[in-house]
């Protein structure tokens, strides 16, 4: 027999609930007909502890540490695969075999032009805007431009759009980092891999010759991959949210990208860098900096730690701080950023502040670190984010729009306003 759950209400009610068990062990107690039965909703600010959804994309396991895409382990996948391939392994459920992945690198080379008329776009944007505000407005443009499938969600059309959006988000990524300094844009290369692309595209000039550095695209890949899915994150919430309402694919990604753009979720990694130059320019005291991330007034956060999930380690954090060492070594070049969120770790991880509260560096910690060695200025590295978690966007999009009970996501909420209140005339107030 199935297991159920029972709930004892204060007015005596009693109601058996159905628990649901994952693949994993996970357990949830299905309360799909608590209102309809009883009156009662629940109330979870922040949704900690609401499964919104089944998926059978990615599994995390936050007291273990453990990240895995459709069943594979994500350290198996960093430094094996490229990220191409992890997009086809996210949105389809297996890895592509020989055939699958040439056809899918094809499609991306095919549609890795935006179209010619929205490089207008860039010039009218302010000199000053932020990056993710121009990817933003662009991806929503997009639907305006490839009209075919995008009035409302249409799953015929996913696999066009989906090679679409992950090719064209990386040209208009390295278009607007042009277009911020002042540069021609680079227009893309099709004998070129994704990442050797992009970093052509972000850092080749029209009068120079451009070597594409091997260890370069290896980290770029690896990057992209640690980033490529999490879950029920708010970004890929947004994208869900926002396309049960039947709204096409470049509108939920392009909410998605605005709600990554916020300094808790993938903003953090600008907020880390910045936060250690602060540090650094006032001197570099560590404790004194800790100190205040304590005290409760301050309002003062230790970016790029702590985890709604995770309350033992982030697997991404692990990879990223090693190939951070890797990088900055081969370069010979040291890092006092890098130096400075070493000391910063480890004072956090020996303080009982962040021990109790099960604060751990997570993957925006180290990698605003490897962004720079590479170039990439710190206003794109949110923007980087968005390229890398663009496939976990689409495959969760995907999945939802596949499943025969999808709804509109609408939730409850407990009034706590005025009760009837009259109109004031207003020669009255
Ligand atoms: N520095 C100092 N204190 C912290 C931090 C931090 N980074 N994170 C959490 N806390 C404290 C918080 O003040 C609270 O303390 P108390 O119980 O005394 O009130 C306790 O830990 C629990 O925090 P919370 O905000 O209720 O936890 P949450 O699960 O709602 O938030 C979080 C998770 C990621 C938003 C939060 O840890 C945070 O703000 N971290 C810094 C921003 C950051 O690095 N974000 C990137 C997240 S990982 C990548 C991604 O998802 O984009």
């Amino acid at each position: 027999m199935a297991d159920t759950a029972k709930l004892i209400l204060p007015d005596g009610q009693t109601l058996e609930l159905p628990v649901v068990t994952g693949s994993e062990g996970e357990k949830a107690i299905d309360i799909g007909k608590l209102r309809s039965s009883t009156g009662y909703i629940t109330m979870d600010p922040g949704l900690i502890n609401t499964g919104a959804c089944r998926s059978n994309i990615t599994f995390l396991d936050g007291e273990r540490g453990i990240l895995r895409y459709r069943g594979i382990p994500i350290e198996q996948l960093a430094g094996k695969a490229t990220f191409v391939e992890v997009c086809y392994l996210l949105i389809y459920g297996h890895l592509p075999d020989k055939n699958e992945l040439s056809g899918f690198s094809t499609n991306l080379t095919t549609h890795a032009l935006i179209h010619e008329d929205m490089r207008i776009f860039f010039e009218n944007f302010s000199h000053t805007a932020h990056p993710m505000a121009i990817l933003s407005a662009m991806v929503t443009s997009l639907s305006a431009y490839y009209t075919d499938g995008t009035g409302e969600a249409n799953l015929e059309m996913l696999d066009l759009n989906a090679t679409r959006l992950i090719s064209k988000v990386r040209t208009i990524a390295a278009f607007s980092y042009k277009k911020s300094i002042g540069q021609p844009i680079i227009y893309p290369t099709d004998k070129l891999s994704y990442c050797a692309n992009f970093l052509k595209m972000m850092f080749a000039l029209p009068t120079e010759e451009y070597e594409i550095d091997q260890e370069l695209v290896d980290i770029m890949n690896l990057l992209l991959i640690l980033h490529a899915d999490h879950e029920q994150n708010c970004s890929t919430a947004t994208v869900r949210q926002v396309g049960s309402s039947d709204a096409n694919l470049y509108a939920s990604v392009a909410a998605g990208i605005l709600a990554l753009w916020g300094p808790l979720h993938g903003g953090a990694n600008q907020q880390v860098i910045e936060m250690l130059e602060k540090i650094h320019a006032d001197g570099g005291d560590v404790d004194k900096f800790i100190a205040r991330v304590k005290d409760r007034n301050s309002g003062v956060r230790l970016m790029g730690f702590g985890h709604r999930v995770y309350k033992n380690f982030d697997p991404r954090a692990t990879i990223i701080k090693k190939a951070c060492d890797r990088v900055l070594n081969k370069s010979g070049k040291p890092d006092v950023l890098l130096d400075l969120a070493k000391q910063l770790e480890a004072h956090a991880l020996a303080d009982d502040y962040f021990i109790e509260r099960k604060l751990y560096p997570n993957v925006d910690f180290y990698s605003g670190i490897i962004y720079r060695a590479l170039g990439i200025p710190t206003n794109m590295f949110t923007v980087m984010f968005a390229l890398g978690r663009l496939p976990g966007w689409i495959a969760q999009w995907k999945e939802m729009m596949e499943d025969p009970d999808k709804k509109i996501s609408r939730p409850r909420q407990i009034y706590t306003g005025l009760g009837i209140n009259p109109y004031v005339p207003r020669e009255n107030r």
